[in-house]
């Protein structure tokens, strides 16, 4: 499997370059900043490209049977959120054209808590959100992990819980935490089993041992329903109508291309 990871010279996105070599994949590590992608494995394949410039990228998506999402825009307030978090899935999406690749999203817990003083802010959550209904349009095969605040875990939570309807939302770390090292196992193990296709899950570490089986993990997780703008069990405070137009015409873009059509 030849793995395109977006956000490869990230806090979250090298540990995905390690995590998918250590599983055998051909992995391919998309960097605005070839200087900053020196520190990756050799055995990765960098390529140049920047997701808010659409021509730089159809190198990265050529022949690639999955992509891995860990963008961040964090510290260029709205519009990097727009541009970056949801403009750069929005431009890949569009630059893998009509091949059919196995999608790996992360955004973050509370994604859906619109009134807190940090989406408020920034957007940052509104944006991932949209994010998130362009890849569950896109009719591609996915998983959208939402992991809850990295590395503020203890040495012996190995355990994953997976959540379903972003009711954490205190906007702490009381709504639970994960290593940076496990959001990456989950991320690339999402990519190689069909019991994660279609679903959507806030990703958190508790007490016990780490899982010996991913299919077992992602099993019990209800996938979303197919044409589904939002997971599964979330809260239905984005109402379409009262999104921006240029939104819903990239919703309405993604659903009417042609893989849509892949059931
Ligand atoms: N902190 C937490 O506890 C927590 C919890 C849950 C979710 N999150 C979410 O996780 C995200 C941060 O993840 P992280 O720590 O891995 O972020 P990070 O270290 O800032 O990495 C962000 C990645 O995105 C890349 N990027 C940004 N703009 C780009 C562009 N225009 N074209 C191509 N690549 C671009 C960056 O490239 P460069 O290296 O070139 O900058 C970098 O590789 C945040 O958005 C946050 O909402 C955080």
């Amino acid at each position: 499997m030849t793995v395109l990871v977006v956000g490869a010279t990230g806090s979250i996105g090298h540990l995905v370059v390690e995590e998918a070599i250590r599983q055998g994949c051909t992995v391919r590590a998309l960097a605005r900043n070839p200087g900053k992608a020196r520190e990756l494995p050799a055995v990765a394949r960098v390529v140049v490209g920047d997701v808010t410039r659409p021509e730089t990228l159809s190198e990265a998506v050529d022949g690639v049977d999955a992509v891995v999402f860990t963008l961040g825009s964090d510290g260029a307030g709205k519009v990097g959120a727009e541009n970056v978090d949801y403009g750069g899935v929005r431009n890949v999406l569009r630059a893998l054209g009509e091949r059919t690749a196995r999608i790996a999203l992360m955004t973050a817990v509370g994604v859906t808590n619109r009134t807190g003083s940090y989406n408020r802010a920034t957007e940052a959550h509104d944006w991932k959100r949209r994010s998130e209904r362009l890849v569950r349009a896109s009719g591609l095969p996915y998983t959208i992990v939402r992991p809850g605040w990295f590395d503020n875990n203890r040495p012996d939570q190995h355990r994953f819980m997976l959540l379903q309807g972003d009711r954490r939302q205190a906007g702490d770390p009381s709504d639970g935490v994960v290593a940076r090292r496990q959001i990456a196992e989950v991320l690339v193990h999402s990519l190689i089993s069909d019991r994660a296709i279609r679903k959507t899950f806030e990703l958190v570490a508790a007490t016990g041992p780490a899982p010996k089986d991913f299919d077992a993990l992602f099993a019990p997780v209800d996938a979303d329903p197919p044409g589904a703008l939002d997971g599964v069990h979330d809260m239905p405070n984005m109402p379409l109508n009262d999104e921006p137009q240029r939104v819903r015409d990239d919703l309405d873009a993604m659903r009417t291309h042609k893989f849509s059509l892949i059931p």
